[in-house]
């Protein structure tokens, strides 16, 4: 499986930035970095990226409105190819447009153990608050600043006779630590079989009267006491595949689809020649749409007409 796109977006010294570019050196890291872009042209972290071999851009936001500017990065980061962003050491708040289209592939890191000091002197904050602990967290980013699900955190002990920079200095080795690590299970936690199986069964139960059951030891969906129209299957008898397994309208259809699209498609061992055909998920990415529609279709091909009608009636809307 190829490794997932992520661009960085710094402002400045980028020292988060490197670690995630060297984290991903290593083989068996589940991402590669495909662009850092800077909202300053002279940010160093450029400089070291571009030496690193890694594409960068810089642009400065001055005289620009927000979401324009935000645009403009969205387009590189459209054109490098990126799945995800990281953002390190970003300082600049970001249009909602912006944060929509980047809605759950985008995290931070945030030198504070959130929700406690969101913005900035974080440092300066836990120490006046007498805090035991200092640290970071990594998030995902949402509409408000600092705001969204954590996704890890390390707490850092304040020393003391700490400063602000003896203290920043080591929460920064923290962070280091603590990113490369956050984002390589982020974009893996898309690529699990809990998380593929989730997203079909809420696709599946979604249509009028699903149920699920187990069937040949697969998750399986079906009109409640009627017939079955998805099996989600995992390493079935050992052949390595994630996919769903759905009807297809008949066998030259499921025909069809496979000589067109050999990578995505495949003829399912066992379920003998009603057309039923195999969807892998286990990909580079998955088109949920995709997905949506072959359970729709294949629900219609079981469905009672009485509930076919109703559907085709609310299509008709
Ligand atoms: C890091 O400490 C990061 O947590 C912080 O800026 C620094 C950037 O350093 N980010 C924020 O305060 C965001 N709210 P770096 O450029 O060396 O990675």
């Amino acid at each position: 499986m190829s490794k997932a796109k992520v661009a960085v977006l710094i402002s400045g010294r980028g020292s988060n930035m490197a670690a995630l570019l060297y984290a991903a050196k290593a083989g068996t890291c589940p991402y590669e970095i495909v662009l850092v872009a800077a909202n300053d042209p002279d940010a160093a972290g450029l400089t070291l990226a571009a030496a690193e071999g890694i594409a960068t851009f810089g642009q400065s936001h001055k005289g620009i409105k927000r979401a324009e500017f935000d645009a403009i990065i969205d387009a590189q980061l459209r054109k490098a190819g990126a799945q995800f962003v990281a953002l390190a050491g970003y300082m600049r708040l970001l249009s909602p447009e912006f944060v929509g289209k980047w809605a759950g592939r985008m995290l931070n890191i945030h030198p504070s153990l959130l929700p406690k000091y969101k913005g900035l002197d974080t440092h300066q904050r836990a120490m006046d608050a007498g805090d035991s602990h200092a640290g970071c967290s990594v998030h995902v980013v949402t509409a408000e600043l600092d705001d969204g699900p954590v996704l890890g955190q390390t707490p850092v002990a304040i020393l003391p006779g700490d400063t602000i920079d003896t203290l920043a200095a080591r929460i920064l080795i923290a962070e280091h630590q603590l990113y490369s690590r956050t984002l390589a299970d982020f974009v893996m936690r898309e690529r699990t079989p809990d998380y593929l199986l989730d997203r079909v069964r809420a696709l599946a139960l979604a249509l009028p009267q699903v149920d699920e059951v187990t069937s040949h030891g697969m998750p399986c969906f079906g009109i409640e006491k009627g017939k079955k129209f998805a099996y989600f299957t995992q390493d079935h008898h050992g052949d390595g595949v994630l996919a769903i397994i759905v009807k297809t309208s008949a066998p030259e259809e499921q025909a069809m689809l496979i000589e067109n699209d050999p990578d995505l498609f495949y003829r399912p061992a066992y379920f003998g020649t009603a057309g039923w055909v195999g969807i892998r998920l286990d990909g580079d990415e998955v088109d949920w749409d995709h997905i949506a529609e072959r359970l729709a279709r294949s629900w219609r091909t079981v469905a009672p007409r009485k509930l076919t009608g109703l559907m085709d009636a609310a299509d008709a809307f």
